[in-house]
């Protein structure tokens, strides 16, 4: 308890709206729950173009950027990434130069993320599927040849994950602490989509140095989910050390819930849209294809018949992502909209 008292995060730069609240939608999905009560972390609303979960960690990468006087700022993702929209965005809001390496195959359409990318005037390189750890490289490499021509780059790991990025959410686990304790809640879980790791790795170790009382899930909605035990305990044990942080963190806490990434990363079936539309119309939430809507689904499953099913009260992180749901906008089939004839003028 007294290393809670004590802990004083490093600096960060003021970027997100926070804090973010706690939603209960009006319109029950007891179908969907069980019975049981889903609140939402409307992180979705951290900003408007920085929307999402990446904020949170770029606040801490941004305070470093400018502590070293970069000048540019570089960092890489998937095309279809969250993370590099955001990244773009706050760099010109930091007044930097922004190049993104960008991974995937394929035609690309200008659309979603990388729509908003190009309005930024993002200095994009495509490179072929890469994991992350390659896409890590290859920044490393971009940094050397912008240093070589004079620059000072900036490079925010893929995916906004390390230990800088796992603060982020560290700090939004005492968020949700105050929150609930001002609110006399009691939440039984905590569940979050769960990607390159940062932002499950952050509440996890965040629940645990802030006396949070619940287990936090990852819901893995990428590949390979058997890497994300491993993955989340070296992320949470390298901010550890860095930040030299005593409170530890148990084998058992480290919990991730899979069998929801569907027909892969990035792609959706059409139940996954089904379900984006329909938790749409009832609850004004719009997930993405990519994470929250798979995330959110497996959440309320769980709650239904699963890991969760013994909790009376669930909060859902919802993490954004909302301009990749444009990427999927043909997919979806709605009725035509009608003409709204005018009323015929009564006469004089
Ligand atoms: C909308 C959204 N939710 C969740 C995640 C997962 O976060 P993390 O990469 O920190 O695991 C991402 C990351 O790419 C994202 O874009």
């Amino acid at each position: 308890m007294e290393m809670i008292k004590l802990f004083t995060f490093p600096d960060s730069v003021s970027l997100a709206n926070r804090p973010t609240r706690l939603y209960r939608p009006r319109r029950s999905l007891a179908d969907y729950s069980g019975g049981r009560e889903i609140l939402v972390k409307r992180d979705d609303e951290t900003g408007c173009g920085t929307s999402g979960n990446k904020i949170r960690k770029l606040e801490f990468y941004a305070a470093e950027a400018l502590q070293q006087g970069a000048d540019t700022i570089i960092t890489a993702g998937h095309r279809i990434s969250n993370h590099t929209r955001t990244t773009a965005l706050v760099a010109r809001e930091l007044g930097m130069d922004l190049h993104l390496i960008l991974a995937g195959e394929g035609e690309c359409r200008v659309d979603g993320n990388l729509f908003l990318e190009m309005v930024a005037g993002a200095e994009i390189h495509f490179v072929p599927p890469q994991d992350r750890s390659e896409l890590n490289i290859r920044l490393a490499e971009l940094a050397d040849d912008l240093r070589a021509i004079g620059r000072r780059p900036y490079v925010v790991p893929a995916g906004g994950s390390s230990p800088l990025g796992v603060l982020g959410y560290a700090r939004c686990a005492q968020e949700i602490k105050q929150q609930v304790d001002e609110a006399g809640l009691r939440i039984d879980a905590i569940t979050v989509a769960l990607g390159s790791g940062s932002t499950t790795a952050g509440l996890i170790l965040g629940a645990e140095m802030f006396g949070l009382g619940c287990p936090v899930y990852g819901v893995h909605v990428t590949s390979k989910p058997e890497l994300y035990g491993p993955l989340l305990r070296n992320l949470i044990e390298e901010t550890r050390d860095r930040f030299h942080i005593a409170t530890e963190v148990p084998d058992d806490r480290i919990r991730v819930i899979t069998g929801y990434v569907g027909n892969g990363y990035g792609q959706s079936s059409t139940e996954d849209l089904a379900f984006i539309q329909d938790i749409a119309r009832r609850t004004g939430l719009l997930l993405d294809p990519t994470y929250t809507g798979k995330a959110f689904r497996g959440t309320l499953h769980e709650m239904r018949k699963g890991v969760l099913q013994n909790c009376e009260r669930v909060l859902f992180i919802h993490t954004g992502g909302l301009f990749g749901l444009y990427n999927w906008r043909s997919q979806f089939q709605f009725a035509e909209p009608s003409e709204l004839a005018p009323r015929a003028q009564a006469s004089v």
